[in-house]
């Protein structure tokens, strides 16, 4: 890498890698500047209107159309790898073996086995590689965690997970990568990751998973005329493809620690277009989360007069993680969201890749080892479903 300046990537101009994009635009601006100088080189994509749409309005230097061609360019140090889960081993392991420093998005790959792999490679490179995990990046979340680990909420009882969202409840909604591969990968791997980490981010280690239930509701769907990006409908035509995946997935959690915990997901609950929600329940007090309300919380302690005693919305600003001394207007009550997740995760990846120490940065991304391990989680919960329900142990 060059010292004195950062060259930057990103494979995918779909849905997130427009978010990954804009990132590493504004990540230099985030907090004071100690970063080197970040040069945006290329947004390489299949689709080469994509690319060269997403190169030209976040102020990339150039386009590409393959992985290869950002493997190969001298100028670029730092790549997010932001496709569709089943492209990420080749593409991050090509990546890696020609020196490159990878964020790659969640889930970590579309097999276990693809994801050992992964790592193996991670483990070996000389160069950073990290996961996307955005929502550790999410001030209320990120805060919930604190107050539990300062010991302020008390020892953690239970904990309930939900990520609804409705992309995929339109019967006519095109086909896509997201619906196709093994039980397990569909809402369970694409929003089940988030929830599944996140609830071991807050909680603690997960021994057990049980109760797992899938349900595939809309069983085809039509093949899109064109290209699809993201979550966003395209135009269809009359020819239908079989969906392999779940759109709906539940199973219940048993922590280390003794708690209990449960998670929902689904991509066809109408209404509710990207709906986090997370509830803490501790001895000394309960907090909650949701990503509709994404700047603020609500904080239960068991402490002070009992007929006082409820639920408080703390706006989240100035005193709260990544929000601290980071945003333009330092004050609560100013809001920030989804997209600013992507952008705490990109500084804190240059930070890291410019060599700052941890202690005078942002806490680093999760490894490809936790990537690694929430996949087991994932893999455990399909192995539930596929026997009935039964409850399946961890590895330790
Ligand atoms: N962290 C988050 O909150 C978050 C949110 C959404 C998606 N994701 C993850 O990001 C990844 C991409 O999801 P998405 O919704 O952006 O997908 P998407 O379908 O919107 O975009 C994928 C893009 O990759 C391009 N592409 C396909 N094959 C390619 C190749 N070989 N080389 C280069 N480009 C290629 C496609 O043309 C498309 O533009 C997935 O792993 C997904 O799980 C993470």
């Amino acid at each position: 890498m060059a010292t004195s300046s950062i060259g930057v990537a990103v494979i995918g101009a779909g849905m997130a890698g427009k978010a990954h994009a804009a990132a590493y635009r504004n990540a230099p601006a985030l907090y004071e500047s100690v970063l080197p100088s970040v040069r945006l080189v290329s947004i390489a994509d299949a689709y080469e209107p994509a690319g060269q749409a997403a190169a030209k309005r976040f102020g990339y230097s150039r386009h590409d159309t393959t992985w290869q061609a950002i493997a190969a360019a001298d100028d670029i140090d730092v790549v997010s790898v932001v496709v569709a889960n089943h492209l990420h081993r080749e593409i991050v392991e090509g990546l890696l073996s020609a020196g490159k420093h990878v964020l790659c998005e969640k889930p970590l790959s579309d097999t276990l086995e693809s994801a050992r792999a992964m790592a193996s490679a991670a483990d070996s490179a000389s160069t950073v590689a990290r996961i996307g995990l955005t929502f550790r990046r999410s001030p209320g979340i990120a805060y919930i965690r604190d107050l539990i680990q300062t010991g302020q909420l008390g020892k953690v009882l239970h904990v309930s997970i939900r990520y609804w969202t409705d992309y995929a409840a339109d019967p006519k909604s095109a086909i896509s990568w997201r619906f196709k591969g093994p039980s397990g990968s569909g809402a369970l791997a694409d929003v089940g990751s988030h929830a599944s980490y996140l609830a071991e981010f807050l909680a603690g280690t997960v021994t057990e998973v049980g109760g797992g239930r899938f349900a595939t509701v809309i069983p085809q769907r039509p093949k899109p005329v064109g290209v699809v990006s993201g979550h966003g409908h395209a135009e269809v035509s009359d020819d239908y493809d079989t969906v392999d995946n779940d759109d709906y997935a539940t199973f219940s959690l048993a922590f280390d620690s003794g708690a209990a915990g449960t998670i929902e997901v689904s991509r066809v609950a109408v209404g509710h277009a990207n709906d986090l929600q997370i509830e803490v329940f501790a001895e000394r007090g309960a907090a909650k989360f949701n990503q509709t309300r994404p700047a603020e919380i609500e904080l239960f302690l068991t402490e002070g007069d009992p007929a006082q005693q409820g639920y408080r919305r703390i706006p989240l600003g100035n005193p709260h993680p990544y929000v601290a001394g980071g945003m333009p207007i330092d004050v609560a009550g100013v809001g920030f969201g989804q997209n600013e997740g992507f952008l705490f995760q990109a500084r804190a990846f240059l930070e890291e890749v410019a060599g700052l120490d941890e202690s005078i940065s942002l806490p680093r991304n999760a490894g490809f080892a936790e990537g690694v391990h929430n996949m087991e989680l994932l893999a455990a919960v399909a192995e539930s479903e596929r026997l009935g329900g039964a409850v399946v142990r961890l590895d330790d």
